[in-house]
């Protein structure tokens, strides 16, 4: 049987060891990684697809800002990432299964906008394009041409010329004490 729901915190080592399976062990020198350290992610915005106790996939959303390096202003985003399936699994559709139902939850939340490090081949047919050509620049400078957005109709537009830079939490959002651990599982099946 295949579970989508929150992570607890004993799935911790075993969403470790997928990462290092999935992306090897030099994955924290990514630059989506410098707007992590030593934050942490959003508890309620993050899923694992499980079989039988095993975690097989992990998805994580974490609190970001946009900084309009023009205008001065600074907007919030959620931050997408890592995204991980098990190499032993992958092309089987739950890649896709964790991604729809992760961001079903964002949009049932009000979230106006979330963005990446990805390539728009696969994030695409989720509703990411790429942000050009608006330069919004990582820390250390590094994958601004692979920042993909998605954003419903009625957020403020990006700025031309911006910063992501790393948040320590949600400030006045909407989903505040909505959810607990509690929370139901996201797909049985
Ligand atoms: C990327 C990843 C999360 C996709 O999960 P998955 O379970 O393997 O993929 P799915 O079975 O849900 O595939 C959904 C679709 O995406 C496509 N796809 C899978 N991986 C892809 C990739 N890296 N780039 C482009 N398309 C990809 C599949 O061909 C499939 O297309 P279809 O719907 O037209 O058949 C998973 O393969 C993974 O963890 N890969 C390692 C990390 C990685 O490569 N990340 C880069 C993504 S930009």
């Amino acid at each position: 049987m295949i579970i989508i729901d929150q992570e607890h915190v004993l799935d911790a080592p075993q969403i470790e060891m997928l990462l290092d399976t999935t992306f090897g062990l030099g994955r924290k020198s990514k630059s989506s990684y410098s707007l992590r350290e030593n934050i942490d992610p959003i508890h309620d915005l993050s899923f694992v697809l499980r079989s039988n106790n095993v975690v097989l996939g992990t998805i994580r959303f974490w609190p970001a800002v946009i900084h309009d390096v023009l205008g001065g202003s600074d907007q919030q985003t959620l931050f997408l990432g890592p995204l991980a399936i098990h190499p032993d699994v992958q092309g089987t559709g739950y890649g896709k299964m964790l991604v729809d139902a992760a961001l079903a939850k964002v949009d049932e939340l009000s979230f106006s906008r979330v963005m990446l490090v990805g390539c728009t081949k696969y994030y695409g047919k989720f509703g990411f394009r790429s942000v050009k050509p608006k330069y919004i620049s990582l820390p250390g400078n590094r994958d601004a041409e692979r920042l993909l957005v998605r954003e419903n109709g009625s957020v403020r537009s990006l700025p031309s010329l911006g910063r992501l830079i790393a948040s320590d939490g949600l400030h006045g959002n909407c989903m505040d004490g909505r959810m607990s651990d509690n929370e139901q599982p996201l797909y049985v099946g």
